[in-house]
């Protein structure tokens, strides 16, 4: 499941609160949402944590999310390794603060050899800005003979995405109201199932988690095909 947590800015002023305080509030359902994900079995967890976008956003709210990061990070380590959840993100890490990047580096070694859960920060993260990285890097490696341009398919451009040994999402949810992709996992997301939820992130807890589980099971995936031929 992918997930993109839109309205912390909405529930603080909803709630007569600062928008940092909605980013506090909404950090916390990350391990309600981690819980409902293992009791159903959902295997990964792709949350929209910061876009490469959100740098533009007024300065201190980008330096209250980054301590944020930091601190959530510090707190979720323990969760982590209780219950096994493999921590890994996609983006481009290298533009965040150092201690966070440490701190990041640090939780992914220590979770590397669990298997059963996994969450997928994505951090300083765009479609685009993946996409235009990963070319980059197929034109250095096409250009260095590593594999001959004639013959790419989608499974070797798949492997230069940040997302390279991370599944598709089955299932994309975006809370808030909004029905937009906002230039996350744009070509992961081919063959998704949209979900979009009026409730505000801060209050999508284990029962929102469930009803859009729910939804899911109710739908008809077909790849392209007919009706008939997937019977
Ligand atoms: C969108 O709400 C949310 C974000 C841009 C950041 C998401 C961050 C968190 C949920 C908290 C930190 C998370 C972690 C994992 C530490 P918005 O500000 O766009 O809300 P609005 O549209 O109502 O203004």
């Amino acid at each position: 499941m992918a997930i993109i947590m839109d309205g912390n800015g909405r529930w603080a002023k909803e709630h007569g609160l600062s928008r940092v305080e909605g980013h506090k509030e909404g950090a916390k359902r990350v391990k309600d949402v981690m819980d409902a994900a293992r009791e159903c079995g959902v295997k990964y967890v792709t949350l929209y944590a910061f876009s490469s976008e959100n740098w533009s956003r007024p300065k201190a709210e980008v330096s209250a999310l980054m301590k944020l990061l930091e601190h959530s990070l510090k707190s979720y380590a323990k969760d982590f390794l209780k219950n096994k959840i493999r921590f890994r993100t996609i983006g481009d890490i290298s533009k965040l603060p150092e201690k966070t990047v440490t701190l990041i580096e640090k939780l992914k070694e220590e979770t590397k050899d669990f298997n059963e859960h996994c969450l997928v920060l994505a951090l300083n993260y765009g479609s685009r800005d993946e996409l235009l990285r990963a070319v980059s890097k197929i034109a250095r490696d096409a250009k260095q003979g590593i594999f001959s341009p004639e013959h790419i398919g989608w499974d070797d451009v798949s492997e230069y995405l940040d997302t390279a040994d991370i599944p598709d999402p089955d299932l994309m949810v975006r809370t808030s109201g909004e029905m937009r992709i906002s230039n996350y996992l744009l070509l992961q997301s081919a063959y998704a199932e949209l979900y979009f939820t009026q409730v505000n992130w801060p209050d999508f807890g284990r029962d929102e988690f469930m009803r859009a589980i729910g939804d899911f099971e109710r739908r008809e995936r077909r790849y392209g095909l007919t009706g008939e031929q997937i019977k």
